[in-house]
């Protein structure tokens, strides 16, 4: 059952839980690395000092080996007009729920670019493994991280940003299909997207390119898990499995979509954060279809007004302007703790691949 991942990280399985800014949580990345698989958690919307007292918590919990995320987006150019052309488009959602409209757009996240505090809190807590989206930080800080003996992964949603992370060094890389719930981890969401499929994403990237491969979007259960091992893949990273999981920070609501028809339909939409992002088809995704791409403004800034709305919306008892990011699976995720949801998925996976040991 070992694949150059579980040899990398010492891990049982070559499983990886995604990380999942405000859903994954410590005591979900614990879960999984006991049961053998590798635990995540992403600190891409935290402050350093979060960052850190959400990698100490996670230790505090488990003795094995997890996985902590950024986010590597571009740094933010400002567009004053396109901002307040934004804004001002959402001014009947915010007087329908009674709250007053934001007079600008924030910069909610900070990008792991030039970020030497969080980078500094990284080397000093030392995880086994950091892991990047929405591209890769300078060499110089790669560099460091591995300094540190830490593995490093990276999001491709081509074979062009494949061979970038590639040929920064860094160890695996995450190929991330368009079915794949939450965020494209896309480098250049303004540049033409090719939406490849994760099937096809895995085996063009395996063909060009000799680095281990991690295969993420639409795995929803262990003949998944046995279906991209057969074509290649070191390892599977699964987000919309583990949302249902008790240890998720999920809310109510959320879970009720993703137990109910609503998950059999999923969009892709920029409009709540900026960026392409997976979600159930739900009253923001339909706000969104109606805007072209180019009036919206760039992540995390239209992120900060996409909360503010879904927060003015809830507070009215509507939680159809919530992020619930979900892939196209997401009618097949299970309600279950995380630590059994990894049991069964190696149990399904071994019934699959009848007895055929992995070897990537
Ligand atoms: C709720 C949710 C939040 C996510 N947040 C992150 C994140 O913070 N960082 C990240 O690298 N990927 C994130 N992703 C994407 C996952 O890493 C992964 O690519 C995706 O979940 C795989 O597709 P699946 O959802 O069909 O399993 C998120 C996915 C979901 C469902």
């Amino acid at each position: 059952m070992t694949t150059s991942l579980c040899n990398a990280l010492n891990l049982q399985y070559p499983i990886v839980q995604a990380p999942m800014a405000g859903v994954s949580t410590p005591q979900m990345a614990a879960a999984v690395t006991a049961a053998g698989g590798l635990g995540s958690i992403s600190v891409g919307a935290s402050t350093p000092a979060q960052a850190e007292k959400m990698i100490a918590e996670t230790r505090a919990l488990s003795a094995g080996p997890f996985n902590v995320n950024v986010f590597c987006h571009q740094p933010v150019v400002r567009n004053e007009a396109l901002e307040s052309a934004w804004i001002e488009r959402f001014n009947p959602l915010f007087q329908r729920y009674q709250v007053a409209l934001p007079s600008g757009l924030t910069e909610i996240y900070q990008t792991f670019h030039q970020n030497e505090p969080m980078l500094a809190v990284l080397e000093k807590m030392r995880p086994a493994v950091v892991s990047f989206h929405f591209g890769i930080p300078p060499a110089e800080a790669i560099g460091r991280l591995k300094q540190c003996g830490i593995v490093t992964l990276a999001t491709a949603t081509s074979i062009y940003e494949a061979q970038e992370i590639a040929d920064n060094g860094i160890d695996f890389i995450v190929a991330q299909g368009i079915e794949a719930g939450g965020h494209r981890g896309i480098f250049h969401p303004e540049e033409n997207d090719q939406q490849l499929s994760t099937f096809t994403l895995l085996q063009a990237i395996r063909k060009v390119i000799d680095l281990p491969v991690i295969a993420a979007g639409g795995v929803m259960d262990g003949a998944g898990i046995a279906a991209m091992l057969t074509l290649g893949a070191a390892g599977v990273q699964l987000g919309t499995a583990f949302v249902l999981c008790p240890e998720s920070a999920a809310n109510a609501a959320y879970r009720a979509a993703l137990k109910s028809e609503a998950a059999s339909r999923t969009m892709m939409t920029s409009a709540i954060s900026g960026r392409p992002a997976r979600c159930i088809a739900n009253a923001f995704c339909a706000h969104g279809e109606q805007i072209a791409r180019h009036e919206v403004p760039v992540y995390p800034l239209t992120y900060s007004l996409g909360k503010a709305v879904a927060a003015a919306a809830r507070a009215q008892g509507e939680y159809g302007y919530d992020a619930q990011w979900a892939g196209q699976g997401a009618h097949l995720a299970r309600e279950m703790p995380a630590a059994e949801l990894v049991r069964r998925l190696v149990a399904e996976w071994q019934q699959a691949a009848g007895g055929v040991t992995p070897v990537a």
